[in-house]
């Protein structure tokens, strides 16, 4: 089977979705490589890279002679007028947000993974582009917002006196903000957390940070599969004056609050910034779906009467080295899943494989993409 890599094109991406690495752990399998010359270039993977292990660098249009073609973000109008009819297409395309672009994939009767739809379990673990990637948007988000901030991280006793530790107030414990308390810790920082799913104050805790609990007799937020689901008014109102108090006396607010298909709750209202000191940070990582912060902006830095509200939607892009590395290991472990002794298979009464083909032929398979067209 050959497969192509093709070069991205989206504003400020540097990422690649397959890496040498992969090429050669897969050629073994019997799978050819094509990528698109330059494609590796900004996540410093050179074309020398690929060709050593085995890849032919070619120019884009034979890319498209390719049975699976892949990708982080979603086809452009004209990568899509360019493949031929059956050919799988695997990247991040987003199918209720980017309808558009779907319509045309089936009018071309192509058929696409969209790793957006992987089932959060177990088994597909080491398939998981967005937990891979939200880890790293949670280590950076710490980085940068620590880089914002005019001051120390860490307690620090000098000859000068004593500097107490920033406090850092992490929103949202699953992948990202899990990941945002470890990196906080480890730079000294105290460090409290706070999610809708109780369930998740063990973990926080053994991170070493204060879990902070909406105290509620109910099961409010707990939603299947790790996620959470929508909570009652009266949950919202405790919560937000829980944070009222919290978010005021922090120096870096990091949200990450995510409710599956939904827009991203809004939890830290203008009025609820105007309580921060100046100098201080909220790192709003949910900006692509309209942020957890009034005032986010996508790929904006607001500064608001001195706080910096940071919109970054594309952190992983900002360690495109390694964050290239994690996404070609998933897609790898998705080329391995669907690898069998006659070559690749599309089995779909497999739920991984069943959850993600959201077109076949250009027929759509997902209902929540069939009810938005
Ligand atoms: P996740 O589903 O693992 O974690 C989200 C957490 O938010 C869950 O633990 C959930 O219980 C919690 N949550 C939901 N509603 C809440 C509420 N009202 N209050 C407090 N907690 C609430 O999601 P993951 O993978 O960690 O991603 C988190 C966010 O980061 C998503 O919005 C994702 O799109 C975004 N992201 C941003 C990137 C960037 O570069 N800015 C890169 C990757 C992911």
């Amino acid at each position: 089977m050959k497969i192509g890599i093709l070069k991205e094109h989206k504003s400020g991406e540097k990422r690649v979705a397959i890496v040498p690495s992969t090429i050669s752990a897969l050629s073994k399998k019997g799978y050819e490589f094509f990528i698109e010359s330059d494609a590796g270039l900004e996540s410093n993977y050179s074309n020398e890279n690929y060709s050593k292990a085995g890849a032919k660098i070619v120019e884009k249009n034979e890319i498209f002679n390719c049975e699976l073609v892949c990708k982080v973000n979603s086809p452009t109008d004209e990568e899509i007028s360019s493949l031929n009819a059956g050919t799988l297409f695997i990247s991040l395309l987003q199918t209720i947000k980017e309808i558009e672009c779907v319509k045309k994939l089936v009018d071309k009767k192509i058929s696409a993974f969209s790793l957006n739809l992987l089932p959060r379990t177990t088994l597909a673990q080491k398939m998981d582009v967005l937990s891979s990637q939200a880890n790293i948007a949670g280590y950076k988000a710490v980085l940068i917002g620590a880089n914002h901030i005019g001051k120390y991280m860490p307690l620090l006793m000098t000859a000068a006196g004593t500097i107490s530790p920033s406090r850092t107030l992490v929103i949202g414990a699953g992948v990202a903000g899990l990941q945002a308390i470890a990196t906080a810790k480890r730079l000294g920082a105290q460090v409290e957390a706070f999610d809708v799913r109780p369930e998740v104050k063990e973990q926080v805790e053994s991170l070493g940070a204060k879990f902070v609990e909406v105290e509620s007799g109910s099961d409010d937020g707990v939603g299947s599969g790790g996620y959470a689901s929508e909570t009652s008014d009266d949950y919202k109102a405790k919560q937000q004056e829980l944070m009222k108090e919290r978010v005021s006396k922090s120096d870096i607010v990091i949200t990450t609050a995510l409710i599956p298909n939904r827009p991203a709750p809004m939890l830290i209202p203008k009025s609820m910034v105007e309580t921060m000191a100046p100098g201080s940070v909220i790192m709003d990582l949910a900006a692509e779906n309209g942020g957890n912060c009034e005032l986010t902006r996508e790929n904006e830095i607001v500064n608001h009467d001195g706080v910096l509200i940071d919109g970054n939607s594309n952190l992983p892009s900002t360690m495109a080295y390694h964050s290239s590395q994690l996404f070609s290991k998933n897609i790898e472990a998705i080329i391995d899943h669907c690898h069998t002794e006659d070559g690749f298979k599309l089995d779909k009464e497999d739920e991984i494989i069943d959850g993600m083909l959201f077109i076949e032929n250009g027929e759509v398979r997902n209902q929540a993409t069939k009810e938005a067209m």
